[in-house]
């Protein structure tokens, strides 16, 4: 290189570190940015020795550093010690942090903006301590089995819901200067046997459910991407040529880098030669069997992995690095800095606008005023021996805001449902009782003569390295814990206002709960975190109308998902009909469909409108990140009119689901390919306005290895829920 490039490149990296030093607003996105930040990466490269190399590559090994991530500095090309932190919800092992609400609750808002915020936020957190790459968010699991221990990680189980929010969250959080990680890759949607399992789906399922929000995460820029611990088809996921050189850096055209799952590596060689870039955490968790290191080193010297090979994982890793400007002014790591801000009001939010109200009768709810409340229950008050008493969660006890795992985070503190409600009673003048038991001795004693009996319920579960009263890590089952539906009903023999409130990572049957008529209403407030009474008052009093809508479908029976944990390898043997996909096609009525939610006011949906600029045949656009790139243009617009015919004001979600024309092969009866939000005042009307990608109206064709629009009439259903449609039309291509 000549001295002239050589100040031409010094100069560029200035310019880089300057614009890098103010907090980045906008994510980085679209190719561009990629190009700029691999050519300082080659340019750095050139720096390196080979025992660099291997450094950047390699963690530390278990326990060996400040994050649970670790990679040694590089102090020639000021490259700082790496460090990964979990998880997807906030800054795991943080001590001034806030405990953002779970992916599964962002998802039930349907709200892009708060979203997005939230994403802003938390990379803000990661940044303000110091963590170089924020591991989530977690669209893996996608939930297909309703019992699945980790599915409150991610964003429920519509792959376009999950892309969705998947996508504004890398966003959020790479617009602070953090690279987000998206994880578990692929096909990991238990904990039971996750470490020796094999998944197998065929290539469609793969395409159109499980690999669908990684090519939103990717087309978003994401820095890198977490293989899982399972097998696919026979072969690690961390070292499976397939679904990472084929699927995610060819197809989908992945410029970061791949990093395992923690301990997910099982070769030296072929993770290498088949796409893996990093290994985490360097180690296995007693500090031995590291299989990259003097191993990579020893392995490219005798040509085993190409030079080429590591220089690319190299590459990868810093050009993640430069593409989030953090090659200047980076805070040190520092995991017990102070970083709240103002971001619990993000948190109220989404624990208020994911609350889905499931039923009210007799108009139960909002409150008025009530002179007397009961409220019932041990989930209503905080943990009595503190609020993060549980390492990683790993307790039911006391309010519930999260699940257990790599994914939870400490509190800063809990609003229980006591604390709030007692708060509003003081206000009001309402004598509050409490029975802070889950026994029924003595309930119908505190509940009688109350206006209203409010009781709390939960169901928990989280990651397998954690048992909790039995439960290891998936859900046996799917009633409520601790004796959840005699307390209901004990409760509703002596009050005939009965308000039941869940908090739960996932579906529970409601039948028995139902079958008391004492209940009047069901309020599924979801995982709210640190912010979950409050939210909770904000429902049950009116101050906000409820908007949530359900992002899994609740059944009458578990038998009627379709789907287990299963012991052993999974076939994946349902294909495309998982959720709703799969009640539509095998016609069962659910107890609450996906997509369903009440409000305390009434939307009127209008005049459709469908036009389409598509052309039939398969994508043919260059690969970009994310695959091709015509599959991200917008050919259809769809547009309604929602009236709010109500008393108050309230929002709307409004959904959109496509079926297929008869040319395609055969495919679930309708697809969720849209969604809106619409605030509106009382009275008020807006447009729904649905923008269809030609991926949203593609399906994947395994023989021509593309995504295809097939040819025909398209139709169209616009409505409240999954089975509430209100408005029918079509488009034809
Ligand atoms: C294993 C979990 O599966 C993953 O989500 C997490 O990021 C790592 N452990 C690191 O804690």
């Amino acid at each position: 290189m000549t001295l002239q490039a050589l100040v031409l490149l010094a100069a560029a990296a200035l310019v880089q570190g300057e614009t890098a030093n103010k907090v980045r607003r906008d994510a980085p996105r679209g190719p561009e940015a990629w190009e700029a930040a691999h050519s300082s990466a080659a340019a750095a490269l050139a720096k390196l020795s080979q025992q660099d190399k291997i450094n950047i590559v390699t963690g530390v090994g278990w326990d060996k550093g400040p994050c649970v991530g670790n990679t040694p500095a590089i102090r020639s090309i000021n490259y700082p010690q790496l460090c990964l932190q979990d998880g997807p919800l906030g800054v795991r092992f943080g001590s001034s942090i806030t405990a953002f609400t779970p992916g599964i609750q962002a998802a039930a808002t349907w709200d892009t903006d708060l979203i997005r915020q939230r994403g802003e936020y938390m990379g803000a957190e990661f940044r303000g301590v110091g963590v170089h790459s924020q591991l989530g968010p977690a669209p893996g699991p996608l939930g297909k089995i309703a019992h699945g221990g980790r599915n409150w990680e991610g964003f429920g189980v519509d792959p376009y819901l999950s892309g969705i929010a998947t996508a504004q969250t890398i966003e959020g959080i790479q617009s602070a200067g953090v690279q987000a990680t998206v994880k578990h890759y692929i096909l990991n949607e238990q904990e039971l046997n996750r470490e020796t399992m094999s998944s197998s789906a065929d290539d469609r399922t793969i395409h159109e459910l499980y690999l669908w929000p990684f090519a939103d995460a990717v087309h978003s820029n994401v820095a890198s991407v977490m293989c899982s611990y399972n097998k696919i088809n026979g072969t690690w996921a961390c070292e499976n040529e397939h679904v990472l050189n084929g699927l995610l850096k060819d197809e989908l055209g992945f410029p970061g880098y791949v990093v395992t799952d923690w301990n997910a590596q099982h070769s030296t060689n072929d993770a290498a030669n088949n796409g893996l870039d990093m290994s985490m955490p360097g180690s296995d968790y007693n500090g031995g069997n590291v299989l990259w290191g003097p191993a990579l080193n020893s392995a490219v010297s005798s040509g085993r992995v190409p030079q080429s090979r590591l220089d690319d994982m190299v590459e990868r890793i810093l050009a993640a690095w430069y593409l989030l400007g953090q090659d200047a002014n980076y805070p040190s790591v520092n995991l017990n800095a102070n970083v709240q801000g103002n971001h619990k009001e993000n948190v109220r939010a989404i624990a208020r606008d994911g609350i889905v109200l499931l039923k009210n009768d007799d108009g139960a709810l909002p409150l008025q005023k009530p002179s007397k409340l009961a409220l019932v229950g041990s989930h209503s008050v905080a943990n009595p021996q503190g609020v993060n008493a549980c390492p990683d969660k790993g307790c039911n006890t006391g309010a519930l805001g999260m699940g257990w795992g790599s994914g939870s985070v400490n509190y800063p503190y809990l609003v229980s449902p006591y604390d709030a409600l007692k708060a509003r009673a003081d206000a009001d003048g309402t004598t509050l009782s409490l029975h802070n038991s889950d026994q029924t001795n003595g309930v119908a004693n505190v509940v009688s003569g109350a206006d209203a009996a409010i009781v709390v319920i939960t169901a928990d579960s989280g990651e397998g390295y954690i048992t909790v009263e039995g439960v290891v890590g998936d859900r046996p089952h799917l009633d409520p814990w601790h004796n959840g539906n005699e307390l209901v009903k004990a409760v509703a023999a002596a009050n005939k206002n009965t308000i039941v409130v869940v908090h739960s990572v996932g579906p529970i049957i409601l039948e028995n709960i139902l079958a008391n008529e004492g209940v009047k209403a069901i309020v599924w407030a979801g995982l709210p975190s640190q912010e979950n009474g409050n939210a909770l008052v904000d429902i049950l009093y009116g101050l906000t109308s409820p908007s949530g809508k359900l992002v899994y479908t609740i059944a009458k029976r578990e038998e009627d998902y379709g789907t287990r944990v299963v012991n052993g390898d999974d076939s994946f043997s349902e294909g495309l009909f998982i959720d709703y996909r799969h009640f539509d096609q095998e016609k069962i009525e659910p107890r609450y469909e996906f997509g369903f939610g009440l409000s305390y006011t009434t939307f009127e949906y209008a005049d459709l409108e469908a036009t389409s600029t598509a052309t039939a045949g398969p994508a043919t656009g260059e690969t970009i990140p994310g695959g091709a790139a015509d599959l991200w243009e917008e050919v259809v617009t769809v547009t309604a009119s929602i009236t709010n015919s109500g008393e108050v004001d309230g929002a709307e979600v409004a959904q959109l689901y496509l079926t297929l024309p008869s040319s395609a092969p055969p495919s679930p009866p309708k697809q969720l390919r849209g969604f809106a939000k619409l605030k509106l005042a009382a009275g008020e009307s807006g447009t729904a306005t649905f923008n269809l990608r030609r991926r949203d109206i593609s399906y994947w064709d395994s023989g021509v290895g593309q995504w295809v629009v097939p040819e025909g009439e398209f139709g169209v259903s616009v409505g409240a829920s999954s089975r509430d449609i209100r408005l029918t039309g079509s488009f034809t291509v």
